[in-house]
């Protein structure tokens, strides 16, 4: 057999090919078909984006009051996932929560044949309307406190505020969490992505195939790295004191959380944008410590390992836009789900136009005819 390239964690392999999402590591570019992060966050909403993602295309304004009438029709859950959100224990984590939810929702609305289009694509619409309102419920019922049914005269960042913390946001934070959901949106052939997309190859319906994209997105090395950022932050005293901090962690070889990306080697765009964010949103509401902190950090970093192509990512501010707004750490993770659930749909639909089952070859390192011994021998 001819010599078996192996290739851990399939850095390099091309496994696919995709017009959804470019992520240019080399010049800091991301483009969600072709527009840039930076533009479509300026100038579009959530909604606006994840039409694009979906269709393929911006909306004109017709094309988006359908496309919204469409999905706020949808924002509401049968009483039956509300039941087993209540099922489940109080210290259930939010993603757990999440990922049985939207597996459970193929109970309510069956898509069992992966190749029905309009099956298919009904559940894509419930996903990314009900996702952001069993995250909500799910919050609420941990602490107790009564669900609050979406409010389809809002926005679905605006929304999802409300029914997470029962007041409605004021219209600056509601915008700001609508940016952030349009940046987390889409990261091409990421690990969730790549997940969704191989279960989806075995013409497993859209909802298992999006209740393992939210599995796989749980685990620290991806989803989970601004719930770090914010852990480590708080273990520095002042500003003041974060560069020594920095220079013990370069030395003693302990990793940045919210610094580096597999792919960027220069800023993540997405944390540019957050970055500005972050200042506005601090320098209008006050700062805090933690805030003062990271910005130190930044600074130190770029000069002690900017060199070594090591940058801020996404995860360096979100945390603490996120944080600002009144959000749980553990809802990080979740929120990141809710808005890349258009990422994972639109690779998921891509899939099924030209499907062929992922099969990779794997080298045997195992034992060869090893004969059975009766049990007493073993
Ligand atoms: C994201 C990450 C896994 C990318 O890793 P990678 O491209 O495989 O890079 P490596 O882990 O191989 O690191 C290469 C070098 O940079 C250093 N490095 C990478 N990220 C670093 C960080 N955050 N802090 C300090 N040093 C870092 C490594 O120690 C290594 O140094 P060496 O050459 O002296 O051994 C890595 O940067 C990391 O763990 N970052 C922190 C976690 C995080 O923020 N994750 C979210 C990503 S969106």
């Amino acid at each position: 057999m001819a010599e078996q390239q192996f290739s851990p964690g399939l850095a390099g392999v091309v496994a696919g090919k995709s017009e959804v999402g470019l992520v240019n590591g080399t010049d800091g570019i991301l483009l969600y078909r072709g527009y840039r992060v930076e533009d479509l966050a300026e100038h579009c909403t959530f909604e606006e984006v994840a039409h694009l993602l979906l269709v393929g295309k911006l909306p004109n304004a017709a094309e988006l009051a359908a496309f919204d009438a469409e999905l706020k029709a949808r924002r509401a859950l049968p009483e039956g996932i509300l039941d087993i959100l209540r099922a489940l224990p109080k210290t259930t984590h939010p993603m757990a929560a999440l990922q049985a939810a939207t597996a459970a929702l193929s109970g309510f609305y069956p898509a069992l044949d992966a190749g029905d289009r309009k099956a298919s694509w009904e559940g894509i619409l419930r996903l990314t309307a009900g996702m952001p309102t069993i995250v909500a419920a799910f919050h609420r019922i941990r602490q107790g406190l009564p669900v609050v049914a979406p409010d389809t005269s809002l926005t679905a960042a605006a929304d999802f505020l409300t029914m997470l913390n029962g007041e409605r946001p004021t219209e600056k934070a509601a915008r700001l969490f609508d940016v952030c959901l349009v940046l987390h949106a889409e990261h091409g052939f990421n690990a969730s992505t790549f997940t969704g997309r191989v279960v989806g190859s075995s013409l497993a319906d859209i909802y298992a195939s999006m209740s393992a994209a939210v599995g796989s997105l749980s685990g620290p090395l991806h989803g989970g790295a601004n719930e770090e950022v914010l852990v480590q932050l708080k273990t520095i005293p002042s500003a003041a004191e974060a560069p020594a901090w920095l220079d013990h962690m370069i030395e003693t070889k302990q990793k940045i959380m919210g610094l580096g990306h597999r792919v960027y080697k220069v800023k993540d765009p997405r944390a540019g944008i957050l970055q500005r964010m972050a200042s506005d949103l601090f320098s209008t509401q006050g700062s805090t410590p933690l805030y003062d902190i990271a910005h130190a950090i930044e600074k130190h970093a770029a000069v002690r390992l900017g060199p070594k192509g090591i940058w801020p990512n996404v995860d360096f501010y979100s945390g603490l836009v996120y944080q600002k707004l009144g959000l749980t750490v553990d809802l990080f993770t979740p929120i990141f789900a809710i808005a890349r659930i258009a990422g994972w749909s639109a690779h998921w639909l891509e899939q099924m136009q030209d499907n062929k089952i992922y099969r990779p070859d794997c080298i045997y390192a195992g034992p060869h005819d090893v004969s059975v011994p009766a049990i007493g021998d073993r």
